[in-house]
């Protein structure tokens, strides 16, 4: 299926990053401090207690800074060099794809290097790991910085969302990786490939909400089956 498509697209989710030390949401290693991640990712979380929630995201960042990028991100940068048109669409914040050297990446649910100013809107970047003061201030306004990410009940970025309904409409073959396949919109674009003709496969330690719509399933780690699988 692979070696006889030109356009591929990568659905990544938060098992794409756990080789790299990224702690998944769900499963094993999801909670901190005993708050599921669903507790913490909402806009009603951060409007309750703004610092509880910049502690979460802190203790990711530095998660996410020591992180670098695993076999699966490097094998997926290299089917790209093959001349294929590969698109990555991730969930993940954490730039793991475009640092092992993917060049079509959509971060479909931002960026943690991002935060946005709650009162003026500015954008700030910061690559740095943990943030020393909390929670971070905007420079312009003075009003607090949230976290650059989409939190549960918010809307995604609207081109992001765009291109990738787009990109898997045309797709030949969609990998799925590492995702629960429970986290809508993100979940509905197997379905858009599906549709549209593409294979579907799936990459994850155990069967997901979206296995039955798969054609083909690997359950093995991502790091371990995707350098076997594009070789
Ligand atoms: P989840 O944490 O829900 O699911 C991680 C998936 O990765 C699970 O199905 C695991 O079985 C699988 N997995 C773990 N390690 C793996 C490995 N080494 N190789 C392959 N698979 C592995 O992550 P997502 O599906 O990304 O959104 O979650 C979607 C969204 O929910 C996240 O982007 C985030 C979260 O809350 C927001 O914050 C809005």
């Amino acid at each position: 299926m692979i070696s006889e498509s030109a356009r591929i697209i990568a659905l990544t989710g938060a098992g794409m990053s756990a080789e790299s030390g990224v702690p998944t949401f769900r499963g094993r290693g999801g909670l901190w401090r005993n708050y599921e991640p669903q507790q913490l990712a909402t806009p009603e979380a951060f409007a309750r207690d703004p610092l509880l929630v910049w502690e979460w995201y802190n203790w990711r960042r530095a998660a996410i800074h020591e992180a670098q990028p695993n076999a699966g991100h490097k094998a997926l940068a290299a089917l790209e060099q093959t001349g294929r048109h590969v698109t990555i669409i991730t969930q993940n914040v954490d730039s793991l794809h475009s640092r092992a050297g993917s060049t079509h990446v959509i971060e479909l649910h931002g960026s943690i290097w991002k935060s946005v100013c709650t009162g003026c809107a500015a954008v700030f970047w910061d690559r740095r790991g943990k943030l020393s003061t909390l929670p971070p201030l905007c420079p312009e306004c003075h009003q607090m910085l949230r976290p650059g990410v989409v939190w549960f009940g918010e809307s995604l970025p609207p081109m992001a969302w765009q291109a990738s309904a787009e990109a898997c409409s045309e797709a030949e073959v969609l990998l799925v990786i590492g995702s629960s396949g429970v986290v809508y919109p993100a979940a509905d674009l197997a379905p858009i490939a599906r549709q549209a003709g593409a294979w579907v496969i799936e990459i994850n330690l155990e069967p997901t909400a979206l296995s039955s719509l798969a054609d083909l399933s690997f359950h093995e780690a991502a790091g371990q089956i995707l350098p076997k699988l594009l070789q």
